[in-house]
């Protein structure tokens, strides 16, 4: 047994508070905002959303999620300035390099999804490094969507389908949810039980469209770098205090039904 890999903090899954999330997903939105309202350009608010981001993952391991999967570029992203997409995948690489050490001694294991294509080389090649350094380690699932958009993750599983089906290797009456999401970027991950949005904006803005299915949704009016472990805390208690359904019909209401 290596030593190094035993010495990591175990999952903390069963601390889990009963009801509290499996896995979290999170739309980290508002650093312009955070930034143009301090009369400050709009990198330091990406800046100081790192900052939040790193946070947020120090808390998800202490709150003991099994996943955290974080929207860090969309694929629209690339309409912004150019400069500004500059500084975002800057930031990437920044958080890659001087982090990963320090994500694979707290045994969080890094998944990337979203389009690799149209990235640069070395960031492919920084984005593939935190996936192998961290493969083999069991607590925190760290996804960063980054160069994500769900439709296209959808568009894409459908095209993979179709490949399928036409080398004969798939029957298309054999499509169903189960198969189509395995051809989805986040195949093997369980859906989102919680998705949070910063920044007052209350919308998907194209993150885990089929996976947020049954998602429960937490808006806070806060920009990202001000979302801190309390405001986590907050929305997992919001969380534990809905009812969730998946078209069922209440827990009450269900026992009433096995009493008759
Ligand atoms: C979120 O903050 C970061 C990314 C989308 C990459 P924004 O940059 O969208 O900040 P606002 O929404 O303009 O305030
Ligand atoms: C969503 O935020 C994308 C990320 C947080 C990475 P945006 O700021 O891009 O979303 P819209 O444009 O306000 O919908
Ligand atoms: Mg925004």
């Amino acid at each position: 047994m290596h030593s190094m890999i035993s010495d990591k903090p175990a999952l903390a899954a069963q601390q889990r508070p009963f009801g509290a999330p499996a896995h979290v997903g999170v739309i980290m939105d508002g650093n312009g905002r955070w930034a143009a309202s301090r009369g400050l350009p709009r990198l330091e608010g990406h800046r100081r959303g790192l900052e939040a981001l790193r946070g947020a993952v120090r808390a998800a391991i202490d709150f003991g999620l099994d996943y955290l999967t974080v929207y860090s570029f969309s694929m629209e992203n690339w309409s912004r300035p150019m400069q500004e997409v500059a500084d975002l995948m800057g930031l990437l690489k920044r958080f890659i390099r001087h982090d990963l050490s320090d994500l694979d001694k707290a045994n969080v294991k890094i998944r990337v999804i979203g389009r690799r294509d149209d990235l640069q080389e070395d960031i492919r090649t920084l984005l593939v490094e935190a996936e192998e350094a961290t493969s083999a380690n069991t607590g925190l699932n760290l996804v960063v969507a980054f160069n994500y958009g769900a439709r296209q993750e959808i568009a894409a599983a459908a095209r993979a389908l179709a490949e399928d089906v036409a080398a004969g290797r798939v029957k298309a009456c054999d499509i169903d949810e189960t198969l189509f999401a395995q051809r989805l970027d986040t195949a093997g991950i369980p859906d989102p039980d919680l998705i949070i949005r910063t920044s007052g904006e209350k919308r998907l803005s194209n993150f885990l469209m089929w996976q947020a299915a049954y998602s429960e949704f937490v808006f806070l009016p806060m920009h990202w770098p001000d979302f801190d472990r309390k405001a986590f805390a907050a929305a997992l208690a919001e969380f534990g205090s809905r009812e969730r359904r998946f078209g069922g019909v209440t827990p009450a209401v269900e026992a009433g039904k096995a009493r008759t």
